[in-house]
C-alpha cells in the first residue's frame, strides 16, 4: 500500500514537472512579446496562458477565466476556433485580453487577436451571475436601431454595410461609458458611441450603466451644432458671467485671450480649462499680424503661450484668432497654426447692443456656424445669457472650435482660413 502511495505520488510529480517543464521550455521559444500579456486593463476573470510553439508556428494566448460553465466555454470556443484555424500557419498567433467590470454583475470581455501583425477582436458582454451572454437585445429596445445607424454612418463617411437588425451586432462591448461595435470588413472597423447618445433606448434594467456626471458634455456628431467664440479678454466680470451661463447649460465656447491679460486673470482661464471651454492665441499684445515681420510674430504668438504656460503647462493651445480677423499672404505662411475667423460677425464690440446680437446671431446661424464676439462688454454677457439657451432650444449644441471641426470631420491644418465648419 505505501508502495503503492510512494508510486502514485512519484507518477504526479513526475508528470506535474512534464507539464510545466514543457510550458517553460514551449514558453522561453516564444518571441519576447508573446511571453508576456499586454499592459491592458483586467479587471474581472482570472488570467489563464495557453502556449504551442511548432517549429515554425508560435501561439500564446491570454485569456480570462470565470469558473462560470457557459462564459468560460464560450470564450473557450472562440480561442478554440482561432488556435485551429491557426496551426497550420506559419508565423505567430498572439491572443490577449481587456476585461472590464460593469457592475451589478455584469463584465465585458475583449479579445485583441494578432496574426502575423493583422489584428482582429472579438467582444462580449457577459451575465457573471446567470452564466449568460448579454445580447444588444437584452440592453436596447429594438428601435435604437435607426439612431445606431445614423451614428455609424456619421462614424464611417457612409462607408459601411448595413445593418438591419440588432442581431446583426454582435461583436461589441461596453467600457468607460462607451459601446464599442467591430465590424468585419476588408479591414477590421471599430465604432465607439456614448452611451448617453442612447440613453432613450436602455432598457431600465441595465439603465445602472449611464453614470450621470453633470460634468461631462456628450457632443452628438448627428445634431446641429455651432462655436461661440470670445475675443480680447478675459474680463472679470463679462467673462464670469459668460462661463456661468455655459456651466447652466451644460455647454462649452472658445476664448481668445490676449496673452497680456493672462498674468492677471489666471482663475478665469483654469476656469476655462476645467469646465470644457477651448482656449486660443490671439496674439500676446493685439498687434495686426500683418504689421509684424516673421520674429515679431513668432515672438507674439510665443509669448501668449509663455503666458499660459504660467496657469497650465500641459495645455496644447491649437488655434490662433488673427487681430481684426486680418489676414494676409504674410500670416497665412508664418502662422503655423489653423486661423480661425468666423460666418457671423455680432458687431457686439461697436453697437453694444444686447437685442442686436442676439437677433443677428438667431436670424443668421446655421448648423456650423462660428459666431464672433468680445468677453469685454456687459451687453455681450447679456446677449450670451439669452443666446445659449435659446440655441439649445432651437437644437443647436454650443461646442468649441476644436469640437465642432473634429465633429464634421473636417482636419484643422496650419496656415489655413476657417470660417465656418461646413
Ligand atoms: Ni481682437
Amino acid at each position: 500500500m505505501k508502495k503503492f502511495l510512494f508510486g502514485s505520488a512519484a507518477l504526479i510529480l513526475v508528470m506535474a514537472a512534464l507539464f510545466f517543464g514543457n510550458y517553460y521550455w514551449q514558453c522561453s521559444r516564444l518571441p519576447q512579446y508573446m511571453k508576456n500579456p499586454l499592459n491592458t486593463e483586467k479587471e474581472v476573470g482570472r488570467q489563464m496562458h495557453r502556449i504551442s510553439v511548432k517549429k515554425e508556428t508560435f501561439i500564446s494566448v491570454y485569456y480570462p477565466k470565470f469558473f462560470h460553465a457557459n462564459i468560460d466555454s464560450t470564450i473557450h470556443a472562440a480561442i478554440d476556433d482561432l488556435v485551429d484555424e491557426f496551426k497550420h500557419e506559419k508565423g505567430r498567433l498572439y491572443i490577449d485580453y481587456s476585461s472590464y467590470d460593469l457592475m451589478e454583475n455584469y463584465c465585458s470581455v475583449l479579445l485583441t487577436i494578432d496574426q502575423n501583425g493583422v489584428v482582429t477582436h472579438k467582444a462580449w458582454v457577459f451575465d457573471l451571475e446567470e452564466d449568460e451572454i448579454i445580447t444588444m437585445h437584452d440592453i436596447f429596445s429594438a428601435d435604437v436601431l435607426s439612431k445606431l445607424e445614423a451614428l455609424i454612418e456619421y462614424e464611417e463617411k457612409g462607408d459601411q454595410e448595413a445593418v438591419s437588425s440588432l442581431d446583426d451586432l454582435k461583436n461589441y462591448y461596453l467600457s468607460n461609458q462607451e459601446l464599442i461595435l467591430f465590424f468585419e470588413h476588408a479591414e477590421e472597423k471599430r465604432v465607439a458611441i456614448s452611451l448617453a447618445l442612447l440613453k432613450p433606448w436602455i432598457q431600465p434594467s441595465f439603465s445602472y450603466l449611464l453614470i450621470e456626471d453633470s460634468n461631462v458634455r456628450i457632443i452628438d456628431p448627428t445634431k446641429p451644432m455651432i462655436a461661440l467664440t470670445y475675443d480680447d479678454g478675459p474680463h472679470p466680470e463679462v467673462t464670469e458671467r459668460i462661463l456661468n451661463v455655459l456651466k447652466e447649460n451644460n455647454s462649452a465656447a472658445t476664448f481668445f485671450v490676449l496673452g497680456s491679460r493672462i498674468a492677471s486673470h489666471h482663475a478665469l482661464i483654469e476656469r476655462m480649462i476645467k469646465e470644457g471651454s477651448e482656449i486660443g492665441n490671439h496674439t500676446f499684445g493685439h498687434q495686426d499680424m500683418r504689421k509684424l515681420d516673421k520674429r515679431q510674430l513668432n515672438d507674439q504668438i510665443g509669448a501668449w503661450q509663455d503666458a499660459l504656460k504660467e496657469v497650465d503647462a500641459t495645455y496644447q493651445m491649437k488655434l490662433v484668432r488673427p487681430t481684426y480677423g486680418a489676414t494676409n499672404d504674410f500670416v497665412v505662411k508664418n502662422t503655423s497654426y489653423p486661423l480661425i475667423l468666423w460666418s457671423i460677425d455680432t458687431m457686439d464690440w461697436s453697437k453694444k447692443d444686447c437685442d442686436y446680437v442676439v437677433e443677428k446671431v438667431l436670424k443668421e446661424v446655421k448648423d456650423g456656424s462660428v459666431i464672433l464676439m468680445h468677453d469685454m462688454y456687459d451687453s455681450t454677457a447679456e446677449a450670451t445669457e439669452i443666446l445659449v439657451p435659446e440655441l439649445i432650444k432651437r437644437g443647436y449644441q454650443c461646442v468649441t472650435i476644436s469640437e465642432l471641426f473634429n465633429a464634421k470631420g473636417i482636419e484643422l491644418e496650419a496656415g489655413h482660413i476657417y470660417h465656418e465648419a461646413n
